[in-house]
């Protein structure tokens, strides 16, 4: 009962989607790709992997040699796993391969050489997802199951004007219980091929071609001209700032530095001698360091002479940004480092070769500059 109440108010049940995706498939879809016309399903599991990740046109050449060199599934699960490297070579992602030899061998200890026709079979074999299980299902045995990948997403998003992104998890368990509301009873090779057809050549990221689309009348990104806005994109992470206050301690035309531990960010370049206590920053409004903490950490180096806050300057990361506050010091009398080994005194005019971060390098000639 509960089952039946869930699903009423989530009925994606739409069988003029699938009527005209066919009718427009046997007019205007592809019918002579080399995997297409036929049953066979060792011919139809390689065209998949290679379309996994990379384009028709980039695969067309691949898949007739290597259908040349390992013409069956039982050549290519006895073949050494370096000559499938070597044909798939230029193709990229070579798990692909690594996972298309593992897959033949087990498809011939496990199944004698012969595919399985449930796609839940086909989905526990290496390198085979639940689409890509789909998709060998439908056009080797005609099973009625549902593909997702991109191109999949995006009709889907654009048709039904789904305004959530369509890699977040709640989204697409979604998009797949719709995929499969909305399979037809009959023509799955025709209907599965159309949207792979529709994503590829009509319904495109950037130009769709929506005067030649069969779904126009009832699209609801083209009737609400969101066609750019949907699928809507990965929502941009704010990445999380630090901050660091860096000691540019002068002294006789040198700079001190310091060589960082080997982990972490610049792991074994020299770098300015940072403070301890710094990190998380809530912007680029850096609070000063007290002057007794400044004069501490100075004080193992030499005498202070003068301490000047120079500007922060900003350096972005991948996964955060770093607010960099120099303290500009210069020395009254300098002091022996006898036991610190990772601290060096380097001359200002060779800087521009030393082994410095390039944020900090950059700093650092500004500075000299001056
Ligand atoms: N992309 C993934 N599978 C495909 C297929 N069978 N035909 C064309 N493009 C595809």
């Amino acid at each position: 009962m509960t089952l039946a109440v869930a699903a009423s108010h989530e009925d994606f049940h739409d069988p003029d989607f699938s009527a005209t995706l066919m009718a427009w498939q046997a007019e205007h879809g592809r019918h002579t790709l080399p995997w297409q016309n036929t049953r066979d399903a060792y011919l139809i599991w390689l065209s998949e992997i290679m379309l996994q990740q990379t384009q028709v046109a980039a695969v067309l050449g691949y898949y007739q040699r290597f259908l040349h060199r390992f013409p069956t599934l039982a050549s290519l699960a006895a073949a050494p796993v370096e000559d499938v490297m070597a044909q798939w070579s230029g193709l990229g992602y070579y798990t692909r391969a690594r996972n298309l030899h593992k897959c033949a061998q087990r498809v011939v200890a496990e199944y004698a050489g012969v595919f399985p026709s449930d796609p839940l079979l086909l989905a526990d074999l290496p390198g085979i997802g639940r689409s890509t299980a789909a998709a060998i299902a439908a056009f080797s045995s005609g099973g009625r199951a549902a593909i997702m990948d991109g191109n999949v997403k995006r009709v889907l998003a654009r048709v039904y004007g789904i305004a959530s992104y369509p890699g977040e998890r709640q989204t697409e368990a979604m998009l797949w219980r719709r995929a499969e509301a909305l399979l037809p009873e009959q023509g799955i090779e025709s209907y599965t091929q159309g949207l792979m057809d529709m994503g590829a050549t009509l319904c495109t990221r950037s130009k769709p071609d929506c005067q030649r689309c069969p779904m126009q009348p009832r699209c609801v990104a083209y009737n609400t001209a969101r066609t750019a806005e949907l699928p809507v994109r990965k929502p941009k992470k704010i990445s999380p700032q630090k901050q660091a206050a860096l000691l540019l301690i002068l002294d006789a035309g040198q700079v001190l530095l310091q060589q960082r531990p080997a982990s972490g960010i610049w792991g074994g370049l020299l770098s300015l001698p940072e403070l301890a206590g710094h990190g998380a920053a809530e912007s680029a409004e850096v609070a000063s360091v007290d002057d007794s903490t400044l004069l501490r950490a100075v004080d193992q180096f030499g005498v202070m002479e003068s301490c000047e806050r120079l500007s922060t300057c900003t350096h972005v990361f991948t996964h955060y940004k770093l607010h960099i506050v120099p303290y500009r010091i210069t020395l009254a009398q300098r002091r022996m480092m006898v036991a610190q080994p990772e601290y060096v005194w380097y001359a200002l005019d060779k800087l521009a070769e030393a082994p410095l971060p390039a944020p900090i390098k950059k700093l650092l000639l500004d500075l000299a500059r001056k």
